[in-house]
């Protein structure tokens, strides 16, 4: 089949993001045998290269399967019938995450928050509170159906761990955007994709799971069957996975890994930081509404709420059929009214003045009039700090 995608067209989705052409040059390398020495040699370093990005010496699993795999991994491992859990819902992506719990327990209760904010310190500790005696809190770091970042995620932790619950986080589209270490957090259990803030390729999940965590997994009744986390440490122990892991994604991966610390990590994230800050001047000057409330908004996905007469979807057609930008759309409780614009990855002045620029023209079509030039130099600035 013949791609209708140009190669100017720039991907500014809520993921998949552009990877860089060392990760497509890799994805082409020869297959390997995933039983012989020079695999394992990869996987450990790969491993051991994920971890850096993490922050912790604890396990980490690479997991074949989409970061929602991830996601049912981390639930499937420490949730059994009877467990009360706490679900923290501010958005689409903690919705999923309670519905994959509540598969493994029928007491599952959801505390949904405002979704224009991210859960605080002080929603779960009342949670907590009124729901006593919880087993396992789930919590989506970053919110992508609203934009959201929960400030303060090791403040939770400690919450949790005193209260003697698990704390498992989807951090799926933080991971590598914001500055974190897993081992100074002190989260249980934690999920992120790859085809997000690290700029690999999409279908592949990480899973790392604490000390703490083990304990849980290891005296659980039954055990899933393809996300064995038990059997899959045991897999690694021999720096193996235990089925047929997607060798051409991990090659993928561990090139947009080599180019993070080519560029140096801290620099990556912070472009993180200077693109959002880019955007929302950007937006604010414009006179366009952000949908999260300032405390909260997350540094990688840019969520713009629009008048009420234009159709998300319709703006998106425009921006990449015009501009060849790529954009989300709003879902859930927010579908038809939401521009979601994924700063993630390769972070740059020319990706983010690219998409202004698309905005602007795509919202002028419908009688808005936005001057793009206006915000052009908010950008250069923001990059330059
Ligand atoms: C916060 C969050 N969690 C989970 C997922 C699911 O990821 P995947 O589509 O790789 O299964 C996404 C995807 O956008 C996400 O943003």
């Amino acid at each position: 089949m013949e791609l209708r995608r140009g190669w100017r067209d720039i991907l500014m989705l809520p993921g998949p993001t552009d990877i860089p052409e060392e990760s497509y040059r890799a994805m082409g390398g020869r297959l390997i045998n995933h039983r012989g020495d020079e695999f394992r040699e990869f996987h450990t370093q790969l491993i051991e290269k994920l971890k850096k990005v993490i922050g912790t010496k604890q396990d980490v699993f690479l997991l074949t399967c989409s970061a929602t795999g991830g996601v049912e991994a981390a639930v499937s491992n420490t949730i059994e019938s009877g467990d009360k859990v706490l679900a923290f819902v501010g958005g689409q992506f903690g919705e999923r995450m309670a519905a994959a719990a509540r598969y493994y327990s029928e007491n599952t209760t959801i505390v949904e928050v405002p979704w224009n904010r991210a859960p605080t310190v002080e929603d779960v500790e009342r949670g907590l509170e009124e729901n006593g005696d919880a087993d396992v809190v789930l919590l989506v770091h970053n919110e992508t159906s609203t934009g959201t970042l929960t400030p303060n995620i090791d403040e939770i932790a400690g919450v949790c761990r005193r209260a003697g619950a698990l704390l498992i986080v989807d951090a799926v589209t933080s991971l590598g955007g914001v500055p974190f270490s897993f081992d100074d957090a002190g989260i249980d259990v934690l999920v992120a994709g790859t085809q997000k803030c690290l700029a690999g390729p999409p279908g592949l999940a990480i899973v790392v799971v604490s000390q703490r965590a083990w304990e849980k997994v290891e005296s659980l009744k039954r055990r899933p069957a393809y996300f064995d986390l038990v059997l899959h440490r045991e897999f690694m122990s021999r720096r193996e996975t235990p089925y047929t892991p997607a060798i051409t994604l991990f090659y993928g991966l561990d090139a947009s890994l080599d180019k993070i610390f080519e560029i140096g990590l801290d620099e990556w994230i912070d472009r993180h930081r200077r693109g959002a800050q880019a955007f929302y001047r950007s937006i604010g000057e414009l006179g366009l509404e952000i949908y999260p409330q300032p405390r909260f908004r997350s540094p990688t996905l840019i969520a713009i709420h629009l008048p009420k007469h234009i159709q998300d979807t319709d703006v998106a057609k425009i921006m990449a059929e015009k501009y060849g930008v790529h954009v989300g759309v709003g879902v859930s409780k927010e579908k038809g009214r939401m521009i979601r614009v994924g700063s993630m990855g390769q972070v740059t002045a020319e990706r983010v003045k690219a998409t202004l620029k698309a905005l602007c023209g795509a919202l002028n079509e419908y009688g808005m009039r936005l001057d793009y030039e206006s915000v052009e130099g908010i950008v250069e600035e923001s990059f330059s700090r």
